[in-house]
């Protein structure tokens, strides 16, 4: 009896994590609008590239996910691309990396 409370406890906390952890829909569509206005005022609103290189799938192919979410976190020193560790949580970096791997519409 005491297991299965333990197991059902356990399984509501695994699923709480998930849930805080995900990037909402509302976030997301925020992101998707961060993307294009602020890094397309550098890498261009269709991220094709500007004062900053193309941020789409092609040129981003070979890149680890890894890399391109610390660079968005933390910029790249002595360059123009700032760090966006203050405006961003790990799981937007991430969902972001994620979305220009893939390349948005
Ligand atoms: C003020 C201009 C500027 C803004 C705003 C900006 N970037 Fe950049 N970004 C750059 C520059 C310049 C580089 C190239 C840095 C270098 O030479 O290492 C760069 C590099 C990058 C790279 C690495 C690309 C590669 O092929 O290695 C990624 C990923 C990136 N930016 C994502 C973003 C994202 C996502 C945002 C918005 C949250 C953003 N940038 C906003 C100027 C900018």
């Amino acid at each position: 009896m005491i297991k299965i409370l333990l197991h059902t406890v356990s399984l509501m906390l695994i699923s709480g994590h998930v849930l805080a952890t995900e990037v909402t829909p509302s976030r997301q569509s925020e992101l998707i609008h961060l993307l294009k206005q602020d890094c397309g005022s550098c890498h261009g609103m269709t991220l094709k590239g500007g004062l900053g290189p193309a941020l789409l799938p092609a040129q981003l192919e070979g890149k680890s996910t890894n890399y391109l979410v610390t660079t968005i976190l933390e910029g790249h020193p002595e360059t123009a691309m700032p760090g966006w560790k203050t405006m961003l949580s790990d799981d937007d970096a991430l969902w972001l990396a994620n979305q220009i791997k893939q390349g948005i519409q």
